[in-house]
């Protein structure tokens, strides 16, 4: 059985009946109607994904287990794997793992009989992050094709920009990169504009923050970022009327964005947040129907037959 860890792994049709699931869950109320545990495992920093995980558990009616990194066993030097067992032993039915290693599902894979959720992989994948983005782009436009998305700051060291530009490219958009050179990686294949010529082309601006904590040396890009590299005040006025921007946070006023453009009109950045928690809702349920936890009875509309029709269509394209 798959457990969601990466785009890689998605089709664009996948993708989409995800978006599908996940505004049926904004347009009406769902509940799961058995006792099941979901283990948000977070070893690293977290306020959005894992408050929106939470959020997206208790709507659905599955309860949430306590877990913090800082005091749990793993200070006694248990792995990984063996605390993930541990949540399986005491009934957790889904685990939600966020971790600093890229390939930290390497160490958990096939070993468990309970789905696995990635929300957040090193450098290397985000991908509930990317769909929530591609939640929000379609909201704005109603279709990729055509978009012209640049992503733009710490591509090097930044697993939503690797997530982002793979999604976005499979659903049909333009992707590109823009940054200070230092931050580009070539090799992931996604053309570069310079910033100023991406501020004026694009359709959607997905800033990024400067991810410090995975540098290992000082960056001289770093430096006068905002002017260089930023989404000024002048900048913003050159964009495209309808362009919109969005950034996964947390947000750095004063140094990717000026601070007064986060809450302008073309800024998405809250409704991100917003969106987060139905596309959160959407993988949790796809997941525990996926490996038989439940099925489609289970999940109870406060209208019945015909969301469960809609289920058993959305099982049918895996
Ligand atoms: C991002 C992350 O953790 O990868 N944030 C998020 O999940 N909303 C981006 C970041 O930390 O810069």
């Amino acid at each position: 059985m798959n457990d969601f860890i990466s785009v890689r792994d998605l089709s664009a049709k996948e993708i989409v009946c995800l978006l599908d699931m996940a505004n049926r869950f904004r347009e009406d109320e769902y509940k799961i109607s058995t006792q099941l545990f979901a283990a948000n495992l977070f070893f690293e920093p977290s306020t959005r994904t894992k408050i929106s995980f939470i959020v997206a558990e208790k709507k659905l009616g599955i309860e949430p287990l306590d877990f913090h990194a800082e005091t749990s066993s793993m200070k006694k030097g248990e792995s990984l794997y063996d605390t993930a067992k541990t949540f399986e032993a005491i009934g957790a039915n889904v685990l939600v793992v966020r971790h600093e290693a890229d390939d930290w599902d390497k160490e958990l894979a096939d070993k468990l009989s309970i789905p696995i959720i990635n929300a957040g992989a090193g450098k290397k994948d985000h991908p509930t992050q990317s769909l929530l983005d591609a939640d929000t782009i379609y909201q704005e436009f109603g279709r990729f094709s055509g978009l012209k998305i640049v992503i733009a700051g710490d591509i090097k060291h930044s697993r939503v920009a690797r997530s982002n530009a793979e999604m976005l490219s499979k659903l049909g958009a333009q992707v590109y990169f823009s940054g200070a050179p230092e931050f580009m990686d070539e090799s992931l294949g996604y053309p570069v504009l310079s910033f100023d010529e991406a501020v004026e082309n694009c359709d959607v601006l997905m800033l990024l923050r400067i991810q410090h904590e995975r540098h290992n040396e000082f960056v001289g890009a770093t430096l006068d970022y905002h002017e260089n590299f930023g989404l000024t005040i002048e900048r913003e006025k050159r964009m495209k009327k309808h362009a919109i921007i969005l950034h996964p946070g947390p947000v750095n006023r004063g140094i990717e964005i000026d601070s007064s453009l986060v809450e302008c009109n073309r800024s998405k950045i809250f409704k991100q947040m917003e969106n987060g928690v139905y596309v959160r809702m959407a993988v949790l349920t796809k997941q525990l129907l996926n490996w038989g936890i439940i099925d489609e009875n289970k999940i109870e509309k406060c209208n019945s037959l015909e969301q469960r029709q809609y289920i058993r269509k959305v099982r049918t394209v895996n």
